[in-house]
C-alpha cells in the first residue's frame, strides 16, 4: 500500500432526493430514504473533520442538494470549516432569494446541470415538466449573484447530436466552464444503457465540435471534454486514483472512495458513526484495498502508465470482470477490452428510445 495524500475534495451527497428522475443517474439503484439521511449537525462535523485532514473543497451534491432545506446552514458550516463550496444542482428547489442567501451565507460557486437544449427534449430526458425553464431562471440568478457558473451537460446517444447547440447555450448563460460530461454507466445509467450508449459516428463528431469550439472560445469560456471510455485507448485515471485526492460520504454517512464503491461486493465501508473521517481514510479497508499500485495485477504493474491512470476505474472493472483488482477493460491493453467496445456498439445499435427513469 502507498502512504495517503491529503484528500482534496469531499463529495457530500447530502440526500437522495430529487425532483428530477434522469435515467442516466449514477446513484445507486436502491436510494437512500429521507429518514436516513445524516443531520445538519453531523454534516456540520464531517466538514470540520474533512478540512482539519486538509481538504480543500466540498462538493454539496446529491441527489438534488436544495431539497434539504437545511442547505444555506449545511453551506454556512462548510464555510466556517475553510472549505471552497461548489454546489452540484439541477436548479429545481433554487429560487432568486434561495441563491441570494446561499451567496451571502458562503457559497462559493455553482455547477447547473442541464439535459437538453430546448424544452420539450430537456423535460422529457429529466422526466420533470417545467425544468428547463427553472434552470434559465437560476442560472441568471447565479450569474447575477456573481457567482461563478458551470454548466454540466451528460451527453449520450439522445442529445449528443445536439452538442454544438449546447455550448452556445452554456455560452449564453453566461458559464464560464461547460462540462461536457459523457454518461459513466453506473447506477440507474447502466440500467438505461440501451437508451443511452452513444453511437461511434456520434462520439467522433462529438469530439470535433468540442476542438472547434474550444479553439473558438478560448479566453470566454473553458470546456471539459473527454473522450468516452469504450472509444478511449487507456481509461481515465478515474476518482483520480482511488483513495488517493477524494472521498465521498453518501447521505447516510457511508464513507466511500468513489460515489459508486458500493456497487463492488465484498468491500468493507464505514460510516461517519463508526470512526473519525481520517482514520477511515488512511486505513479503512475500502480505502487501502485498491490505494496505490501495489495491488496492481498485469498488464498495469509492468506498466508506464501506471502512475498516470492507476489502473483505471475500479467499478467498471467489478461491473465487467467480477473482481475489482483488475485492469480496466477500457483499456486496449486489457484482454477484455474488445468485449466492451463490441457490447458498447451494440447497445448503441439497438436504438431504445425509452427510459427507466430514477425512481424511489
Ligand atoms: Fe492504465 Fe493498466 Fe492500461 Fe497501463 S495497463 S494503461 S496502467 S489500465
Ligand atoms: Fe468507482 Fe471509477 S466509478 S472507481
Amino acid at each position: 500500500m502507498t502512504a495517503p495524500q491529503i484528500p482534496m475534495a469531499l463529495l457530500a451527497e447530502l440526500t437522495h432526493r430529487c425532483p428530477l428522475k434522469c435515467p442516466y443517474c449514477s446513484n445507486p439503484v436502491e436510494l437512500i430514504r429521507r429518514s436516513e439521511e445524516l443531520t445538519t449537525e453531523v454534516w456540520i462535523d464531517v466538514f470540520r473533520q474533512a478540512a482539519a485532514m486538509g481538504a480543500l473543497h466540498v462538493h454539496l451534491s446529491g441527489g438534488e442538494p436544495a431539497s434539504r432545506r437545511d442547505l444555506e446552514d449545511l453551506t454556512e458550516g462548510a464555510r466556517d470549516a475553510g472549505l471552497y463550496t461548489n454546489l452540484i444542482t439541477s436548479g429545481v428547489g433554487l429560487s432568486e432569494a434561495r441563491i441570494k442567501d446561499l451567496a451571502a451565507r458562503g457559497l462559493d460557486h455553482v455547477q447547473l446541470s442541464i439535459q437538453g437544449v430546448d424544452p420539450e427534449t430537456a423535460d422529457r430526458i429529466g422526466g420533470y415538466e417545467g425544468g428547463f425553464s427553472t434552470k434559465m431562471k437560476v442560472a441568471g440568478w447565479v450569474v447575477a449573484e456573481g457567482l461563478p457558473l458551470t454548466v454540466n451537460a451528460v451527453m449520450h446517444r439522445q442529445n449528443l447530436d445536439r452538442l454544438a447547440e449546447t455550448i452556445e447555450m452554456a455560452v449564453e448563460l453566461g458559464a464560464r466552464r461547460l462540462e461536457v460530461a459523457n454518461t459513466q454507466y453506473h447506477g440507474w445509467a447502466y440500467r438505461n444503457r440501451f437508451a443511452l450508449m452513444p453511437t461511434e459516428e456520434q462520439v467522433r463528431r462529438g469530439g470535433q465540435i468540442v476542438a472547434e469550439a474550444r479553439e473558438r472560445l478560448a479566453g470566454t469560456m473553458v470546456i471539459d471534454y473527454v473522450t468516452p471510455d469504450h472509444l478511449a485507448k487507456f481509461p481515465k485515471p478515474c476518482m483520480g486514483g482511488w483513495g488517493r485526492i477524494g472521498l465521498c460520504v453518501t447521505p447516510r454517512g457511508t464513507v466511500l472512495p468513489c460515489h459508486a464503491a458500493e456497487t463492488i461486493t465484498g468491500l468493507d465501508f464505514e460510516t461517519v458513526h463508526d470512526r473519525p473521517l481520517a482514520e477511515i481514510w488512511s486505513n479503512g479497508p475500502a480505502f487501502t484495498a485498491y490505494r496505490g499500485t501495489n495491488w496492481m495485477p498485469e498488464p498495469c504493474a509492468s506498466c508506464d502508465r501506471k502512475t498516470k491512470d492507476w489502473g483505471g476505474c475500479r467499478c467498471q472493472a467489478f461491473a465487467w470482470n467480477g473482481d475489482a483488482g483488475t485492469t480496466d477493460p477500457v483499456c486496449s491493453k486489457s484482454s477484455g477490452h474488445a468485449k466492451v467496445r463490441a457490447a458498447a456498439m451494440a447497445e448503441a445499435a439497438e436504438g431504445v428510445d425509452a427510459f427507466d427513469y430514477r425512481s424511489f
